[in-house]
């Protein structure tokens, strides 16, 4: 087992600023959506990088890009890397693309050291693991382990109302055959991502490597209230049916649940609002709000999905305010192997860093690659625990020590797991 492993981060840093440049938001933010420009761009920019290193490349009818390493028995399941590289509006630079470059880098740390895989090593890069354009997250990996329906998929729609099916047509990726991207279990014998850990643990902890046991439970929702509008000067207060103090009440209602869900895990986000007419004078006559409520406990999370619905209705009813509800998604939380996070503890101490188990707050392809095989991420530490913003930041160390103990897990698990 190659030992001698070693970062090049001077390389590794300008591939991340390479790619941060490709992005409809200017420096420092990244934005990079589904289907935009500049995510095309990203996606061909990431597949040259894999053909520079001669990984076997294709696509499948939805985007996920797969880059194979094939081993010296390619019929065995693979050892699979990776995560995404589509960014929300006004994120930063390493969300995603610390999984996805360090599995590149990793790849490239094992050819240098004269590493012959046994098992393929496989990195993959997913399409929309986050929810701006359709509202819905992982739906790449969702496509891929069959927990999205191919007919629920294609009807998705984006704020301009054009389907999942219709942009896909655009894209010339092939005929839109969502129901070919599903993978047959048994494709992969263990997937690890590696991925900045969003949250402030490691960092307050000063633990080089977290190593994820479960990913917590994510859930959302739409919700349409509709009042009757009208003139702000005309309509007396007694007489009004306002969406948008309807929609206030119903957001902190959201908020007091989740403080008083007795799991100190719950977190609730009323993170998209749209009002219409959006004029000052105007009273506001209908309102869109979008929702997302996690929990690592199920249990907790789905108490409190239950107490907003009643409580939502309740507003909605007193307010005499019409109400449409749609649940987006509701999802398990995924637990990950005992025998991949005692191998990355492992790896990561051997290497010199300090290492502990915890849980994955933030949701990601791993939370459905679970369907498929044996899971486990890799955190690192962020700047403060941001991320989602422009400040997001992680070390050149921190992201090393990431991608060593990555490359030691691919190469050990290639060769050994059976
Ligand atoms: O929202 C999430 O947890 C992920 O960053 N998309
Ligand atoms: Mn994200
Ligand atoms: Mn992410």
């Amino acid at each position: 087992m190659n030992t001698d492993l070693q970062v090049d981060s001077g390389r590794f840093q300008a591939e991340i600023d390479a790619l941060a440049a490709i992005s409809e938001a200017s420096a420092p933010a990244v934005t990079r959506v589904l289907f935009s420009e500049r995510d095309l761009e990203a996606r061909e920019w990431i597949k040259s990088k894999c053909r520079e290193l001669g990984l076997h490349i294709r696509a499948d009818n939805v985007g996920n890009i797969f880059a194979r390493w094939t081993g010296t028995e390619p019929n065995l399941p693979a050892i699979a890397t990776g995560s995404h590289i589509d960014a929300i509006p006004n994120a930063g630079r390493y969300d995603g693309v610390v999984g996805v470059l360090g599995g590149l880098e990793a790849f490239r740390m094992l050819k240098a050291a004269g590493f012959v895989p046994r098992r393929s090593l496989e990195l993959i890069v997913f399409t929309a693991e986050e929810p701006t354009r359709f509202g819905l997250g992982c739906l790449g990996s969702r496509l891929m382990s069959g927990t999205l329906a191919p007919d629920k998929a294609a009807e998705l729609r984006d704020t301009d109302k054009i389907s999942l099916t219709q942009w896909l047509e655009r894209m010339e990726w092939g005929k839109p055959d969502l129901d070919s991207v599903r993978l047959s279990p048994g494709g992969y014998r263990a997937f690890v991502e590696l991925h900045i850990e969003q949250g402030p643990l490691l960092e307050r902890e000063k633990v080089d490597i977290g190593v994820v046991e479960k990913i917590a439970a994510p859930s959302a929702f739409r919700l349409r209230l509709e009042g009757s509008g009208g003139h702000a000067g005309g309509v007396l207060m007694p007489d009004r049916r306002d969406a948008l103090t309807g929609a206030c009440e119903i957001a902190l209602a959201i908020e007091k649940a989740a403080l008083e869900s007795g799991s100190s895990d719950t977190v609730a986000t009323t993170g998209v609002l749209r009002v219409e007419p959006g004029a000052i004078n105007s009273i506001p006559f209908r309102v869109l709000m979008e929702v997302d409520l996690r929990d690592t406990d199920l249990a907790a999370r789905d108490r409190v999905l239950d107490r907003i619905r009643k409580e939502t209705a309740e507003i909605c009813q007193r307010r005499n305010l019409s109400l449409t509800s749609e649940q987006i998604n509701a999802d398990p939380p995924a637990i990950a192997s005992c025998e991949l996070v005692d191998s990355i503890l492992r790896h990561a101490r051997e290497s010199g860093y300090s290492a502990r188990t915890m849980v994955s707050r933030a949701y990601h392809d791993s939370l459905f690659m679970a369907v498929l095989c044996p899971i486990t991420m890799i955190f690192i530490p962020c700047r403060g625990g941001v991320s989602h913003r422009p400040d997001e930041y992680a070390s050149p160390a921190q992201i090393a020590a990431g991608i060593t103990t990555l490359a030691k897990a691919l190469q050990d698990w290639s060769l050994s797991l059976v």
